[in-house]
């Protein structure tokens, strides 16, 4: 899957964006305020119906105006569409595909798979395991595809048993969220499993590109929420008193995460920050081509500032990386010398222009 026509409207400093994106690479050139990040805000928000640097949703909306607009034409000639309004007292979305209603964001979740990379992403990654949580079940959500519904049962249970632990339920109502919460978790664990598994494999080819140096050496361990060794009713039967004391439920497939180790300790104590970048592409790379060949859809991945962090030299591996993962691609950069070594030797590619927010296409 890859975007065509791209149409925004009154998103950030954007007034008005419509152009023909190049189904391959394309690149984003302007200065620092001119509108690179809100153009691949725009795109991320048709994909997720969230933006990736802003929790509150106003915040996208163009200032002065009361709403907001994004659609896109795809290569398979579907049309996606979000309309998120403002009134007085409460903002409402209207998504629409091929002009038909949906009651659901995650519909058009299904069409685009969006994945983005910023000079950020890697601060997240690195600290709290929310982002790479959030990472992983993107992947699974495209993936394997039982995990939605699973995913929005355990969080049903999870919000059942908490509450029974912050009333301190009786000993009987307790024990049964208790039994089914664990039998949850142990079937999301599962699955998490395997997809963990099939991101370290793809994960290797993308390093070996990206980060030969130490591409052998990286170890992912996925860490399932509770110890492995062990059933989860055993280890809540063990936390009974202190989960009761606490008021919710201190493991299961909620607290899972995914830790990253090179010559045993974490990877962001061995590595520089462009390695660090190197790494969070060669994984977002590895993910967007296992949705693909699960999906049969070709995920987009956007890139965000590729100048900062990354030299010459790495930005020549992470063009090998883009000529090989064969999906569309979206590189913003401040100038025209930041992306010299990414573009591609075939005429496969277009460059914009942005300047307070108006897009143009850039001549040789
Ligand atoms: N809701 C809004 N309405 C109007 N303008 C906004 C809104 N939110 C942000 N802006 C402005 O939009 C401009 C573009 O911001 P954006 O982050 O997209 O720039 P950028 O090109 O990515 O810059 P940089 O190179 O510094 O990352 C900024 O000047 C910002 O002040
Ligand atoms: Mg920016």
């Amino acid at each position: 899957m890859s975007i065509g026509k791209l149409f925004i409207q009154y998103f950030r400093n954007i007034d008005n964006v419509s152009i023909d994106l190049h189904s391959d690479v394309n690149f984003i050139i302007g200065d620092n305020g001119s509108g690179k990040s809100s153009l691949l805000e725009a795109v991320f928000y048709l994909g997720h119906g969230k933006s990736f640097r802003s929790t509150k949703v106003e915040n996208l909306l163009k200032h002065e105006k009361n709403s907001f607009v994004v659609s896109a034409k795809t290569d398979k000639n579907c049309q996606l569409g979000v309309r998120k309004g403002f009134g007085a007292s409460a903002s409402h979305s209207e998504v629409r595909i091929d002009g038909e209603k949906q009651s659901k964001f995650s519909s058009l979740a299904k069409n685009v798979a969006v994945q983005v990379i910023t000079p950020e992403s890697f601060i997240l990654f690195f600290g709290g395991p929310k982002q790479r949580r959030r990472f992983i079940d993107l992947g699974l959500f495209h993936v394997k595809h039982s995990f939605s519904d699973h995913w929005r049962e355990f969080s049903r249970i999870l919000k059942q048993r908490n509450a029974c632990l912050r009333r301190k339920a009786d000993y009987a109502t307790l024990s049964y969220w208790t039994e089914v919460f664990a039998e949850s978790s142990e079937q999301i664990a599962k699955l998490r499993d395997e997809y963990v598994n099939e991101l370290t494999k793809e994960l290797s080819f993308w390093l070996k590109i990206m980060l030969p140096s130490v591409s052998d050496d990286i170890v992912i361990q996925y860490l399932q929420g509770w110890n492995s060794k062990k059933s989860l009713i055993d280890v809540l039967s063990q936390y009974r008193d202190k989960e009761l004391a606490i008021g919710y439920s201190l493991f299961g497939a909620q607290k899972f995460d995914v830790r990253f180790i090179l010559n045993g300790t974490s990877l962001d104590n061995q590595l520089s920050r462009g390695q660090q970048k190197l790494f969070l592409l060669a994984i977002t790379f590895a993910q967007a081509k296992l949705i693909e060949r699960v999906n049969r859809v070709k995920p987009i991945l956007l890139i965000d500032d590729v100048g900062a962090e990354l030299d010459i030299h790495s930005r020549a591996l992470l063009n090998s990386a883009i000529a090989a993962i064969e999906c569309q691609v979206i590189v913003t950069a401040i100038d025209k010398a930041a992306v010299e070594q990414l573009v591609p030797l075939q005429e496969n590619y277009k460059m914009f222009h942005v300047k307070h927010g108006k897009l143009s296409v850039m001549s040789e």
